[in-house]
């Protein structure tokens, strides 16, 4: 894994918006893995700014999230659909056919599966941006979760709910369960990007990169990928000298 540290949190929306900026333009045909809550808002503000000042363009692009929500209606606005919706594609010139997020209304079951093949059949995620919980998740895969597993239903921990809380009126109307690619599913992207800030994530940042491989955290997979990059700011970087 490769670990920058940046000053600010928006520094490390900046260092990350560089290295998709260079993908789309390089393939301008790729495939973007993208991840939702308060960490990528940055990046994605970074991509619309170079969008509108250099023009970039994104109508090639497919795009396929991380998750959705359980029993929240896509229009809700606390869905994921809508947050990729109102913090990026709507400002972008991508093509709406070419995003892809789980479809978390009906039969849940063969929704998964059939995003599952979805990715496959596009040939496979070439950059995926991750965030991480403050347990160590990644996407909706919490701790304990295979690392065989791929995209399917989950049920939500109680210190994810409370750490998404923040974005709903009450903890009761956070939803118990999503939708999530799976460990697996992630670790076939060809390259990976982590984006952490604040203190809260630093334990889980610590722990990731220098301890066991563990289920237990889940994105301590992560150092089995071959072409990881993290990138944190200071705050977020605090606990790494302390093994
Ligand atoms: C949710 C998402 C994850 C995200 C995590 C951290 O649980 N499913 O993909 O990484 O929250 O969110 P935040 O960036 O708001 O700390």
């Amino acid at each position: 894994m490769k670990i920058i540290v940046c000053k600010s949190k928006e520094e490390v929306a900046k260092e990350a918006a560089k290295f998709v900026i260079d993908l789309v333009k390089e393939k301008n045909d790729c495939i973007l893995g993208l991840a939702t809550g308060s960490t990528p808002l940055g990046l994605y503000n970074e991509l619309i700014n170079d969008y509108n000042e250099n023009g970039t363009s994104y109508k090639n692009v497919t795009t396929f999230n991380l998750d959705e929500y359980v029993g929240i209606d896509p229009s809700h606005e606390q869905s994921y659909h809508t947050y990729m919706q109102s913090n990026l594609f709507d400002k972008i010139d991508i093509k709406q056919d070419n995003v892809n997020l789980p479809n978390a209304v009906g039969d849940l079951e063969a929704n998964a599966k059939e995003y599952e093949t979805r990715i496959k059949e596009a040939g496979g995620i070439d950059l995926q941006i991750l965030g991480i919980g403050s347990n160590g998740h990644i996407a909706f895969n919490e701790p304990g979760e295979d690392f065989e597993s791929v995209t399917r239903v989950i049920e939500l921990m109680e210190s994810t709910r409370n750490d998404n809380s923040i974005f709903f009126e009450s903890l009761d109307e956070v939803p118990t369960h999503a939708i999530s690619m799976g460990i697996k599913s992630i670790m076939g992207a060809s390259k990976i990007l982590l984006l952490a800030t604040g203190e809260g994530k630093a334990d889980a940042i610590n722990k990731m990169i220098n301890g066991e491989v563990d289920e237990s955290l889940p994105a301590s997979v992560l150092q089995r990928h071959n072409d990881t990059i993290l990138i944190l700011d200071e705050d977020a970087a605090r606990k790494l000298d302390c093994k």
